[in-house]
């Protein structure tokens, strides 16, 4: 027992070394795991997170388990879960005689005896555990367990750590550093590849509206009839909406199958939520900020109008009573996010019968010597903090602005900050944001008119229009 104090020592320095390099997290994880198998002499070790109901657990990274193990789905066993969301270690001596015990039979298979967890912590609370497997019966030292918790809290800190600097580089070079450059931290479980060119640029979305992802963290065991099993591995999780993203940009007969897949899933468990970006959503929301085959589509001219200049005015008139009823004796500011606003914001302000103060912000959406974010370009010039702040927007499509915004904004401090919007675009949301006020539910089609453009042409429209054609391609260089 003493020999093996200095090999869980050296373990723990390897671990910190990998901590403090420039290897990506996801590769820090993998290396820990392992380590810490090699230094316990156990054949395998896994990294597993409570999902967001603290229902389940499922393995992120692993070491020396077998992918059929690995794939069996997660542990719901109530007991365990229960006692690891509590933060306490869970010791299975013997696998074949401990109640608490999922899938006796593949336990078996694998020649598990026993498994020792103990709680990961991510700033000081419980995010999931950190398991080590032995193929027979065994008991862990006080001193292996302490080890363990080290290495858990190791891979805590990983977890947690915010950038520093981004590093927007692809994530396979991110591995190659250039040692002059202060380099991130990264916050997210990166992957060193992605599975497709599509879930890259995905995933840099995601970062340009600083939305925080993991990649492939979880598979489901799904139940496809007749006795048959798959597996299916969601493309991203996006922890901050408790969201799983599965993304179509393929040939359509795998669209299908994906479209069978995410159906199941709804079935089998409900409580998750995943939602199947299409290929055109995916190319749209590209698009917004120049990237993709339809950024530089041209289109031939306006088609139907979905909402005619006396039902706009008629309906804005009904929004600002309920507005000017609700904020009575209260100190309102009205926020809109330009350009798209301005003709909603001019129309609803002149029809609230309570004063009110009325402010704009202007975001970016490009990249700027390599930086990719959403940024704020025009600052709001009243002070908000202790205000009655009413968010107006022109329309919500992903809710993806909107979610930067009301973040952006709860940092001055207002007393309250709600969400009034012309138009919603339900179908195609992603963040789920409640808006207390809204025009018109709006299809899944791009809308021009009455402050809406395309390629900053239309807003002059006193009507909202559906565009007359499909997107085409501008030249045919795409
Ligand atoms: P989100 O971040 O995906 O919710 O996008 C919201 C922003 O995208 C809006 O404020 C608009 O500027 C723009 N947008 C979304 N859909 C349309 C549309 O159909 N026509 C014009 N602009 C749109
Ligand atoms: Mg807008």
């Amino acid at each position: 027992m003493t020999r093996q104090a200095p090999r869980l020592n050296e373990a723990l320095g390897e671990i910190a070394e990998a901590l403090n390099s420039s290897l990506a997290s996801s590769e820090k994880l993998r290396l820990l795991v392992k380590v810490v198998a090699y230094a316990l002499g156990v054949h395998g070790c896994s990294l597993m997170l409570l999902d967001a109901q603290h229902k389940r657990l499922f393995h992120l990274v692993s070491h020396g388990l077998s992918q059929r193990y690995l794939t069996k789905g997660f542990i719901d066993s109530e007991q365990v879960v229960e006692e690891t969301a509590e933060g306490k270690t869970v010791v299975i001596l013997d696998i074949t005689t401990d109640p608490r015990v999922q899938f006796q039979e593949l336990n078996h298979q694998e020649h598990i005896g026993s498994i020792i967890g103990v709680p990961l912590k991510i700033r000081g609370d419980v995010a999931g555990t950190l398991r080590a497997y032995n193929r027979t019966i065994r008991e862990f030292t006080a001193r292996e367990q302490e080890f363990l918790t080290t290495a858990a809290n190791m891979a805590g800190l990983m977890l947690h750590s915010r950038p520093i600097v981004e590093d927007e580089r692809r994530p396979s070079e991110a591995a190659k550093v250039d040692k002059a450059h202060p380099v991130a931290l990264d916050s997210q479980f990166r992957p060193s590849a992605f599975g497709h060119p599509s879930e890259e640029e995905f995933a840099r979305l995601l970062d340009f509206y600083q939305i925080d992802w993991l990649y492939e963290p979880r598979s489901f065991l799904l139940d496809s009839g007749e006795g048959k099993s798959e597996m299916f591995t969601p493309d991203f999780y996006l922890p901050g909406l408790d969201l799983y993203i599965e993304i179509t940009t393929l040939k359509p007969g795998l669209t299908r199958e994906k479209r069978r897949r995410v159906r199941r899933l709804h079935e089998q468990y409900p409580e998750v939520n995943i939602k199947l970006l299409a290929r055109e959503d995916y190319d749209r929301l590209l698009a917004k900020y120049g990237h993709g085959p339809m950024a530089g589509a041209k289109t031939r001219g306006v088609g139907k109008v979905l909402f005619s200049t006396p039902r706009i005015h008629k309906r804005v008139r009904q929004l600002a009573k309920e507005i000017s009823s609700d904020y009575q004796g209260r100190h309102l500011v009205l926020v809109g996010v330009l350009r798209g606003v301005f003709c909603f914001m001019a129309d609803l302000m002149r029809a609230l019968t309570i004063p009110a103060d009325v402010d704009f912000m202007a975001l970016s959406y490009f990249q700027d010597k390599g930086e990719a974010a959403v940024r704020v370009t025009e600052d709001l010039h009243v002070n908000i903090q202790g205000c009655h702040v009413l968010l107006v927007e022109d329309i919500v499509d992903t809710g993806m602005t909107l979610t930067f915004v009301i973040n952006y904004l709860k940092a001055h401090n207002p007393a309250s900050v709600k969400v009034c919007t012309l138009l919603d675009k339900r179908v195609r949301r992603l963040a789920d944001i409640s808006l207390e006020y809204v025009g018109f539910e709006a299809p899944d089609e791009f809308l021009v008119g009455y402050g809406l453009d395309y390629e900053e042409e239309y807003r002059n429209l006193p009507f909202i229009a559906l565009m007359e054609a499909k997107l085409q391609e501008a030249d045919s260089r795409a």
